[in-house]
């Protein structure tokens, strides 16, 4: 393995480099090489990466494998020390564009620091072209998200997908990944039946006269109160269920009916927050679950339990809970749709990620589904199922959610409030005296939606999370309104010196772009890590690192901008001096951020 082992391709020309680099996986190839050639006897030597921090005395990255690979070598009985291992690295190191020097600190650090020329030119394509995305291999992903339930509530934790989730589609989107966005609405299951019993009797003629069950969730619990109370009631419901399953067309008629009420309400809430979905419910699997049951029954999967069929992860340690894929009065469940939906994804769609974006309480439910997919063969080398789990959102006052009267919130609502409550805080500021109504009407809804996306994504999804509108809408601090702020007053610096985009990518063509000041050189190093960031994310779907990231650029901007003018005026406000490197190091700041905020699935405005 060790001779067979390929060398990974390097930069070695600043020139070929037309957009963007992931400095820390270059970094990694380059100490690859360096390390195996000095250690060719070692099988598979750690190459550790890392960003140095915030002292500049430990360079801009680290490599920190010559402590472990000195451990590696004593236990070979080679008497060596990490300090002398780093100097043999250093020795071996292949030639790249990306490093200015390194040094060996301490117990045996290689710190490492870039070459700003390098540096310079990643920006300045970055101005020339635009951002674009680290180069990857392309993947179809599929991310099933939102997924609310018809004729029940569509609640903050689906809120929470919906956000989590559109953001992770845009992240894969980006990268140029063929993502399929899918709604897993629960539109199939034997509440069905209880609410066509119902619209049956209350409106006989639903089928020619669209009837007014606007408040479908007012006629989801009047039907509940006839099932619960009433047993004629009850039985025709039951043999409701038998026939919509068993495709009667006018109880299909009605079972769309229903289905198509919940869906307009759930679209306001898409269309407000800007989702596309593709709607892809629990009975889009009807006919796959009889095949899928039947495939299990033949392979000896299922064991009977109580009358039901399950279906265990593990056949032998039965840990755990085992998927109920018959009910004992031969109805499916979640787990068989569930169970049936991965195995259209793999087999149909062809998918080499599959990500579920709900509540952290559904985590054991995914795992039990990733365990019988792989057990029943359905799961391929490495394929799994990567469940993005959530916590749950708790009011200012730490307890579950609901309004002031105890009621649980209305999503339309909430978003009625955000918008509000945004437009309280735009006249605050003063800003309906300065801007048109038009521009007035966009900031605020960029700040309303803004600032509740941006609130869920800036947190660790997996905590559960308070929600406050005072918080997202403080200007100061990690939030969208700072951000956006921030965003609308670099874009004025460049418009303040009445200088065009053109006018600046000609400055750069001729006099190229410049980091001289220490603050540039800081600014600049910060958006180099773009890409970083952006493949991370991918891989972990973790976004509060990308909104970090955010921060982090805009609070170094903030140092910059304090330390160096962009425009010189004089004591009359002329303008005496423009200096066209750092107008193009704003405009780099901006087209990173604007980004940044569009992954986040975040309106920008020009002004507000
Ligand atoms: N409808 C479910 C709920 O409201 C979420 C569905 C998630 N997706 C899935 N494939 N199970 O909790």
């Amino acid at each position: 393995s060790k001779i067979s082992r390929k060398r990974p391709h390097l930069i070695t020309d600043i020139n070929s480099i037309e957009g963007t680099v992931c400095i820390v996986d270059e970094l990694k190839k380059v100490f690859e090489i360096a390390i195996t050639s000095a250690y060719p006897d070692l099988d598979d030597p750690p190459v550790v990466i890392t960003l140095s921090g915030n002292n500049p005395k430990f360079g801009d990255y680290q490599c920190n494998s010559a402590m472990p690979i000195s451990q590696l070598l004593k236990a070979k009985n080679v008497k060596t020390n990490p300090r002398e291992v780093a100097n043999n690295i250093l020795n071996k190191m292949p030639l790249t564009p990306l490093i200015e020097r390194i040094e060996v600190a301490g117990a045996g650090f290689l710190n490492i620091y870039l070459n700003k020329a390098f540096a310079e030119h990643v920006l300045k394509c970055i101005l020339q072209f635009g951002v674009k995305p680290p180069p990857v291999k392309k993947e179809k992903v599929i991310v099933d998200f939102s997924s609310p339930n018809i004729a029940k509530e569509m609640h903050v934790g689906h809120l929470r997908s919906t956000i989590i989730g559109d953001s992770i589609c845009r992240v894969l989107e980006f990268l140029n990944h063929d993502v399929l966005r899918l709604n897993h609405l629960g539109d199939w299951g034997t509440q069905f039946g209880m609410l066509i019993a119902h619209l049956q009797e209350k409106f006989p003629d639903y089928k020619t006269h669209s009837p007014p069950i606007s408040d479908l969730q007012a006629f989801y619990k009047e039907s509940k109160k006839r099932f619960d109370e009433d047993e004629e009631f009850k039985k025709r419901a039951y043999s409701c269920v038998v026939q919509l399953q068993s495709g009667q067309p006018d109880f299909i008629a009605a079972w769309k009916l229903i289905c198509e009420v919940s869906r307009k309400e759930f679209q306001k809430i898409y269309d407000r927050l800007n989702i596309n979905i593709i709607d892809r419910g629990e009975s889009f699997y009807q006919s796959r679950m009889d095949a899928v049951v039947k495939e299990l029954k033949e392979k000896g999967f299922l064991e009977e339990d109580e009358g039901r069929l399950i279906m265990w992860g593990n056949s032998e340690s039965h840990e755990g809970i085992p998927l109920t894929v018959v009910k004992s009065d031969g109805g499916y469940t979640y787990d068989t749709s569930d169970l049936t939906a991965i195995k259209q994804r793999v087999e149909e769609e062809k998918g080499d990620r599959f990500i579920y974006v709900t509540d952290a309480g559904q985590y054991t439910h995914f795992m039990t589904i990733d365990a019988c997919a792989r057990r029943a063969g359905i799961f391929k080398n490495g394929q799994k199922i990567e469940h993005v789990g959530f916590g749950v959102v708790l009011g200012e006052d730490k307890k579950k959610f609901k309004t002031r009267s105890g009621d649980t919130v209305k999503l339309i609502e909430l978003l009625d409030e955000g918008l509000k409550r945004a437009l309280d805080k735009l006249v605050e500021k003063g800003r309906d005296k300065v801007l048109t109504p038009d521009e007035l009407k966009k900031a605020q809804e960029a700040v309303a939606y803004g600032c509740i996306k941006y609130a869920d994504l800036s947190h660790n999804r997996i905590n559960d999370y308070v929600f406050s509108f005072d918080k997202m809408l403080d200007d100061k601090g990690n939030t969208a309104v700072y951000l956006l702020y921030a965003l609308t007053r670099i874009r004025s610096i460049a418009r303040t010196a009445q200088i065009s985009e053109s006018k600046l990518l000609e400055e750069a063509k001729t006099s190229g772009f410049k980091l001289a000041h220490e603050s540039e050189w800081k600014l600049g190093k910060v958006l180099l890590r773009f890409p970083e960031i952006i493949l991370k994310v991918a891989n972990d779907l973790y976004l509060h690192s990308l909104c970090e990231y955010l921060y982090e650029i805009s609070s170094t901007f903030t140092e910059f901008y304090d330390k160096c003018y962009c425009v010189e005026k004089d004591k009359n406000g002329q303008i005496v001096n423009i200096f066209y490197e750092r107008l193009m190091l704003c405009e780099v700041t901006a087209k990173i951020m604007e980004k940044c905020l569009d992954i986040l699935g975040i309106k920008t405005v020009s002004k507000m």
